[in-house]
């Protein structure tokens, strides 16, 4: 099996913290670092989350402080999803771990430009800390084998009806990145909302006995609630574990090539992934859309990556 090198950029975040259990564990990824941006909540609430859930599972990849703030637009975070601290349910004790001195963005940069250009960029947060890499040395574009993000949708938003949260939250900057020229594969809420973590799912995973299906259960119960609550969902999709799924079991995925443009302008569709799935504009596709994914298997396969954990 090849294993396929990443650097999973996150604004952990409940589906974030799953993403990188699951990046963390599986033979078939090489998890590089782990950059963190501002999203659900403030980089200093993202940044601390994504410590605690690699102290608490022994995850011994470096930790880079990203981007505070979204390019141009003011901050939005996502409260009412993720809580006061963007990770709210588990409870963590007093937290030792540090993040790495670089920043993340220079972390990405650097990574990128001594590679062989076999590095996949993983973002599952607001595109900034991409976008300001991309700004800042135009010499990565080359070397980026490949961005697998969550974000978008060609269907419904649900920050506004037209757009998602990721690009919502920074659309200057996924406009940077969709218009890059790099291979996009956009794993946007018409895909990633068919993954709706159920009680049943939750007791599952709780069932496996390691300490990430205990995180998992702390974790999930959490978005179970406030998901329902948001938008009568019986449970809480897991988005962002849809991308590291994919790179494991693409099989498991399946996408459509299309062309994708982000709106920036303001009004009722700022941010939101304008997806031509017809092809009525005849433009060359720049991303490969999730359309469909097997949630056996995907199950499966986050139950496989818990039970890698003591
Ligand atoms: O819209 C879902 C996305 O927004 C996920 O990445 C979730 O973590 C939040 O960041
Ligand atoms: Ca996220």
């Amino acid at each position: 099996m090849e294993k396929r090198k990443i650097i999973l950029d996150c604004d952990p975040g409940h589906d974030d913290a799953i993403a990188m259990m699951m990046a963390a564990a599986h033979p078939a990824i090489e998890l590089l670092g782990i950059t963190i941006v501002a999203g659900n909540q403030t980089l200093d609430k993202t940044l601390v989350n994504g410590l605690h859930v690699c102290q608490a599972l022994g995850i011994q990849v470096p930790v880079y402080a990203g981007m505070p703030r979204p390019i141009m637009r003011e901050q939005v975070v996502a409260e009412s999803i993720h809580g006061e601290t963007g990770l709210d349910g588990p409870v963590f004790g007093p937290l030792t771990r540090k993040p790495e001195k670089e920043h993340g963005v220079r972390f990405l940069i650097d990574t990128l430009l001594a590679s062989e250009g076999d590095v996949t960029l993983v973002p599952v947060g607001p595109l900034t800390n991409i976008a300001v890499a991309m700004r800042m040395e135009p010499g990565i574009i080359p070397k980026i084998r490949e961005i697998v993000l969550m974000g978008g949708a060609y269907g419904t938003g649900n920050v506004t009806p037209s757009a998602e949260f990721n690009i919502y939250a920074d659309p200057e900057a996924a406009r940077v990145v969709f218009t890059s020229g790099v291979p996009i594969t956009m794993m946007g809420l018409d895909l990633t909302n068919q993954t709706a973590c159920t009680m049943d799912v939750i007791e599952r995973m709780e069932r496996t006995g390691t300490r990430a299906g205990k995180l998992f259960g702390e974790i999930m119960r959490f978005t179970y609630r406030t998901q329902h609550e948001a938008y009568g969902l019986d449970g809480g999709p897991v988005h962002d574990a849809t991308c590291i799924a994919y790179l494991i079991d693409p099989d498991s995925i399946r996408t459509k090539d299309m062309y994708v443009e982000i709106d920036v302008n303001e009004g009722p569709c700022y941010g939101r992934t304008v997806c031509d799935e017809l092809g009525v504009l005849k433009k060359k596709a720049n991303a490969k859309v999730g359309t469909g994914i097997d949630c056996g298997r995907f199950w499966d396969l986050v139950e496989e990556c818990l039970k890698m954990y003591s």
